[in-house]
């Protein structure tokens, strides 16, 4: 099988597998007990946090492990919203207040960034704003400034987006919040503005120094850099009002209870290790595959569309659309042949909805319908791209002849 695509997962790297066995089988305490196992175990979270926090440029105790991206994302939302405290509830008890907390996020966000928006705009009453973006993807930074307002307490904009792999401005934005930030405190307005961003597609190829990026808050889940699934990250800069979700133990500083998942945790952060020594080489190495298959597809097949960004994109992505056909068919038929690629295509109640990052970009319901992404990884070659290019022309015409709307 070829395998393209890493941007939904990735193989445990052997080494990071080598470094969790022990602590699942020998090393199995509980980082809670007192006793020597429990504290061989605290001792393992507490370097892996280490690690990874010298990895962000971020201090230990500004590190929040979690059982993944949903959930760092879903904490970050809500932890930094809802401890402005006003509620629909607090409106029906006639509560006296007119302070609404507005959320500015992206029409391209990962579901786990919109749902949770959406769930407190419909549950919470909270103001939300949707940037648009442009045609190739990014963010309008000028709408983003125009929407920024008195009320506003979270921006959340991803750093890379996981179907068209389209770079966004992060440290732009990240200073646009922080002159925000002089802004209220000169004005004496103690609200605060946070900007959270999540970087679960980035972290293997750009840098994601929390400084650099000027962002409060970062999530990150250790299935999309070659480490295990299920845990995850949310960095969260000291000072930051948070209001912890989740109750029932004193762990992670009171911000997230429940026993840390250590095995997983000690993986996520040798592979996290793992990626930023081999970064540089792995951009090199996907980015030549990446631009010899899109170069490839947009030769051999008529009609064919590059989605994303052309430059400011993450190099293992390759999105495309095929007008008057079925991503899903595609994706079919690539499978009878031995490859494992993606569909911008969600299944809703039955039936396929096409892509909202591709909508939001301006594409129409036909075209958005027809999306295929390839995503590379380190093990990939470039024969497996002639191989691509070897099948992938023949599938599009026979769905094209076949096509209802052709
Ligand atoms: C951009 C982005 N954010 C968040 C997630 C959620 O990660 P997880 O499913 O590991 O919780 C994903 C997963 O595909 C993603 O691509």
């Amino acid at each position: 099988m070829i395998y393209l695509d890493h941007a939904a997962t990735t193989p445990v790297d052997k080494e990071v597998y080598n470094a969790m066995k022990p602590y699942f089988t020998e090393k199995y305490g509980n980082p809670s007990s007192i006793y020597t196992l429990g504290q061989e175990a605290k001792t393992a979270l507490e370097e892996s946090r280490w690690e990874i926090s010298n990895i962000l440029g971020a201090k230990p105790e500004e590190i929040i492990f979690t059982s993944g991206a949903t959930e760092s994302n879903n904490l970050a939302i809500k932890g930094a919203t809802l401890c402005h405290g006003l509620t629909q509830i607090q409106k029906e008890l006639r509560i006296d207040t007119d302070f609404r907390p507005h959320i500015i996020t992206s029409a391209i966000e990962h579901h786990s960034v919109l749902d949770a928006v959406k769930y407190l705009e419909k549950y919470f009453d909270f103001e939300v704003t949707y940037l648009p973006v442009d045609k190739e993807g990014v963010v309008d930074i000028g709408e983003l400034e125009k929407s920024i307002k008195n009320n506003t307490v979270l921006v959340s904009i991803m750093h890379a987006n996981n179907e068209v792999g389209t770079i966004e401005p992060i440290e732009k934005i990240g200073s646009l919040i922080k002159n925000e930030k002089l802004k209220r405190k000169n004005e004496g307005n103690d609200l605060p503005i946070v900007f959270h961003t999540d970087a679960v597609q980035s972290f293997q190829y750009l840098d994601t120094n929390v400084d650099k990026l000027g962002v409060d808050m970062l999530s990150l889940t250790g299935h999309k850099f070659y480490g295990p699934k299920g845990v995850g990250i949310l960095y969260v800069r000291k000072g930051t009002k948070f209001l912890p979700q989740q109750q029932g133990g004193a762990q992670e500083r009171k911000r997230r209870a429940g026993t840390e998942n250590v095995p997983y945790i000690v993986g996520m952060a040798k592979a996290m290790k793992v990626s930023r020594g081999q970064m540089s080489d792995v951009g090199i190495r996907t980015k030549k595959l990446r631009d010899k298959l899109i170069k490839g597809v947009l030769e051999k097949i008529p009609n064919a569309i590059l989605a994303g960004h052309p430059t400011k994109r993450l190099p293992h992505n390759a999105a495309f659309c095929f007008k008057k056909i079925e991503g899903e068919s595609i994706l079919i038929n690539l499978d009878f042949e031995g490859i494992a690629a993606s569909s911008g295509s969600a299944c809703t109640s039955g039936s396929l909805e096409p892509s909202h990052v591709l909508l939001a970009m301006g594409y129409d319901h036909e075209t958005a319908h027809g999306s295929i992404r390839f995503t590379f990884g380190k093990e990939n070659t470039e024969a497996d791209v002639d191989y691509v290019l070897e099948k992938l022309p023949p599938i599009i015409e026979k769905l094209r002849n076949m096509s209802p709307l052709k």
